[in-house]
C-alpha cells in the first residue's frame, strides 16, 4: 500500500508567529495522537513562514511543504519562488491547486514544468487536479480528470515521491464534501487507471489524497476507500486539534 499522507494546506493564513504555534501544537500532539505514527504529516504554510515551521518540527516527524513554486530556477519572474529557493526549507511542494489554477491562470502545462522542476530539485510534488461543478454535471468529471493527470505528468517518468490529490472544486472550502462513494469512482477510476497507463505498476505506490472540506468527522469515511491514502486538508488543517483528528481518523480506517 502507499504511504499514508495527510497534508495541511494553509493557504494564506498565519503570521509567522501564528504558524509557529500551529506547528508547535501539530508536533506535540502528534506525539500522541492514536496510530498517527503510521501517517506522513505535511503542514504546507505559506512561504514567509516556512523557514520558522521547518525549525518547529525538527528532530520530529513532521514534514513540511510550500504551496507552490515557480518551475524557472532564477531570474526576473517579481513575487515568485524557485525550486532552489525550497531546497532545505521544506520536502513537499503542492502544485496545481484549483486555486492556483482558477485564480492565478495556472494550465496544465505549466503545472507539468513545475512538476518537472520540483522532482528535479529533489522535492516530492502533490499534483492536484479537480473539476468544476458544471463539468461534474455535464457528466465530464473523470474526462476532466484523466485529462489533468495525463498533462500534468506529461513526460514524467520517474513517479517515486510522487502524490496526487484529487480536490472536486465543488467541494473545497464549501463543507460540501463529495461523498466517499464519488471520490473512490474519480480516485480508483480515472486517476488510477491514468497513472497506470503511465507508470505501470509504479502507480500502485503513489499516494492518492481525497481533498474538499475534509475533517475529523469523515476523514475516516474518504480513508476507508482501498484507493484513499489520505488526505490534503484546507479549513480544518488551521487548527492543531482538528487537524490530528483527521490523521487519527486515518489512521484507523487503515488500521
Ligand atoms: P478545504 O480546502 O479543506 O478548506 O475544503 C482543501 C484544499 O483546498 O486543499
Amino acid at each position: 500500500m502507499p504511504a499514508l499522507v495527510v497534508a495541511g494546506n494553509w493557504k494564506m493564513n498565519t503570521t509567522i508567529s501564528d504558524a509557529v504555534a500551529l506547528a508547535a501544537g501539530i508536533r506535540d500532539g502528534a506525539a500522541s495522537a492514536q496510530g498517527v505514527d503510521d501517517v506522513e504529516l505535511v503542514l504546507c504554510p505559506p512561504f514567509v513562514c516556512l523557514a520558522a515551521v521547518r525549525q518547529a518540527v525538527e528532530g520530529s516527524a513532521v514534514k513540511v511543504g510550500a504551496q507552490n513554486m515557480h518551475f524557472q530556477d532564477s531570474g526576473a519572474f517579481t513575487g515568485e519562488v524557485s525550486p532552489g529557493m525550497l531546497q532545505g526549507l521544506c520536502d513537499y511542494v503542492i502544485l496545481g491547486h484549483s486555486e492556483r489554477r482558477q485564480l492565478f491562470g495556472e494550465n496544465d502545462e505549466a503545472v507539468n514544468s513545475k512538476i518537472k522542476a520540483a522532482q528535479a530539485a529533489g522535492l516530492k510534488p502533490i499534483l492536484c487536479v479537480g473539476e468544476s461543478l458544471a463539468h461534474r454535471e455535464a457528466g465530464s468529471a473523470s474526462d476532466i480528470i484523466s485529462g489533468q493527470v495525463r498533462a500534468g505528468l506529461e513526460g514524467v517518468s520517474d513517479c517515486s515521491g510522487l502524490i496526487v490529490a484529487y480536490e472536486p472544486i465543488w467541494a473545497i472550502g464549501t463543507g460540501q464534501a463529495a461523498t466517499p462513494e464519488t471520490a473512490a469512482e474519480i480516485m480508483g477510476g480515472a486517476i488510477f487507471e491514468t497513472l497506470r497507463n503511465l507508470f505501470s505498476a509504479g502507480a500502485d505506490d503513489i499516494s492518492l489524497l481525497y481533498g474538499g472540506s475534509v475533517n475529523g468527522g469523515n476523514a475516516g469515511e474518504f480513508a476507508a476507500q482501498d484507493c484513499v491514502h489520505g488526505a490534503l486538508v484546507g479549513g480544518a488543517s488551521l487548527q492543531a486539534e482538528q487537524f490530528l483528528q483527521v490523521a487519527v481518523a486515518v489512521a484507523a480506517a487503515k488500521d
